[in-house]
């Protein structure tokens, strides 16, 4: 099991550029399935998940390589509906394969994806919102057989905004007969960037940045080359860590406006920001101060995947604060690691109450999920002493290369690879 290794040091300070965004090149990958002859992915990211996006694609028999000029996925070759199972089952992305399949070759054969455990992660909405376009599903010990002979436009009203059975929604009708209209859509930023792309390539959707997406079918769609954006999730890793570590960093390309919440918070904790262009500085001079609470919404709330290295900044912060999570079932995981570290921190339903402490204990670690184990680095990089991490594979998912950037910020972080 590869580890990484952590120092416990003192302010964060230097510039760092974010890598392309993973929930944004995820689903643009599956649009790629709709799109015959080869696309271009610039600034995507180098991440386990992106892998294994393309090994299902190669399953289907497409090809993916990477050039000077980032990913090409050509689809012209795609001949199989089945995906499979170990792939589908090691991510959660692997559904949003399910609309384009459908659409694509008329059927699908998957199984349940599978994905970081964060709570019970169902896909009702999914296969709901597919069938009323006209599937038809068999399920049998969670395996999926999906058929449509022609998806047809209609109008659904989401019961939530979800992310990805919107862009499921939004996948299956950009070729579908007729008009769809998508109400009580997800207005993730991810979800405007797959829009975005397939209008690039031919689509015909409006209200895109709205909760009412309106989408005429088209008969073909075109290959195209498409930059993807900066990971929001990330460049808020690297401003809590300033926060945390009372550092003074610079964010080269820092998508502020998808930050809006986030720097709310991080004002509130004493933090000061200043912006020239995309190049945002983050200075905390004294310890962060408590908040009273923050509640993870939909965007343009505060974001659930940054809810984690929030636990961990509030962790050393002067005070008493809470945090509620209301995305995901079981996502205050790293609570039991940060309270081995010394943190005092309560977990009452939904909510988790932190009392700041001004010192963590370093500590071997486990990750269990993504952004908790890049929450429990952090966590590390503010403890005296040398902490281990278990389980990294589950942050190489999202982040390209966590070491690299902490190291660019001036923390002595390092990956031991054990055979
Ligand atoms: N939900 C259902 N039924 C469904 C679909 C979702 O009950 O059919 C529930 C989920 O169980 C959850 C809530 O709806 O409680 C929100 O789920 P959503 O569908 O919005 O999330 P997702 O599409 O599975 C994406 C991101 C997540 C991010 C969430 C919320 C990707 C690849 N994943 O997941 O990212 O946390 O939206 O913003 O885009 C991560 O990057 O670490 C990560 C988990």
């Amino acid at each position: 099991m590869d580890i990484i290794h952590v120092q416990g040091s003192g302010p964060l300070r230097g510039e760092i550029q974010i890598q392309g965004s993973k929930n944004a090149v995820l689903p643009i990958l599956a649009a790629a399935v709709l799109i015959e002859g080869t696309c271009c992915l610039k600034n995507c990211p180098h991440i386990s998940d992106v892998n294994c996006m393309c090994r299902l694609l190669e399953s289907m028999g497409c090809s993916t390589y990477w050039d000077e000029d980032g990913l090409k996925v050509d689809t012209s070759t795609l001949k199989e509906s089945r995906l499979p199972k170990e792939l589908v089952t090691s991510m959660r992305s692997s559904i949003i394969l399910l609309g384009p399949l459908l659409a694509r070759c008329k059927e699908a054969s998957l199984d349940y994806p599978g994905g970081c455990v964060i709570g019970d992660r169902p896909i009702d909405m999914h296969l709901h919102l597919l069938k009323e376009m006209g599937a038809v599903f068999t399920i049998q010990n969670e395996h999926i057989a999906g058929l449509a002979e022609q998806l047809t436009g209609t109008t659904i009203r989401l019961p939530f905004p979800s992310v990805g059975t919107t862009e499921n929604g939004i996948l299956a009708s950009v070729m579908a007969k007729g008009r769809t209209t998508l109400l009580n859509c997800a207005l993730e930023p991810e979800v405007q960037q797959l829009c975005r792309f397939l209008n690039a390539a031919g689509a015909k959707i409006e209200g895109v940045g709205t909760d009412c997406l309106r989408i005429e079918g088209v008969e073909k769609l075109y290959p195209v080359t498409y930059m993807i954006e900066a990971d929001r999730i990330v460049a808020g890793t690297y401003i809590f860590s300033a926060v945390a570590t009372m550092g003074r960093i610079g964010i080269l390309n820092t998508p502020v406006k998808e930050l809006d919440s986030v720097l709310e918070v991080v004002k509130q904790m004493g933090c000061r920001l200043s912006l020239e262009g995309k190049h945002l500085e983050v200075w905390q001079k004294e310890r962060p101060k408590a908040v009273s609470l923050v509640q993870t919404q939909v965007y343009p709330g505060f974001p659930t995947d940054l809810q984690s290295v929030l636990m961990t900044t509030l962790s050393v912060s002067d005070g008493e604060s809470q945090i509620e999570e209301n995305i995901f079932s079981n996502r205050f995981k790293i609570a039991g690691e940060l309270v081995r570290m010394g943190a005092e921190i309560r977990i009452e339903g939904r909510r988790a109450r932190i009392k700041g402490k001004e010192k963590l204990y370093a500590m071997s670690l486990l990750a269990e999920d993504l952004r908790g184990g890049a929450a429990l680095v952090l966590a590390g990089i503010c403890a005296q002493g040398n902490s281990l991490i278990g389980n990294c594979h589950y942050i190489e998912r999202g982040y390209e290369d966590i070491c690299r950037d902490y190291r660019f910020l001036g923390a002595a972080v390092e990956k031991i690879v054990r055979s």
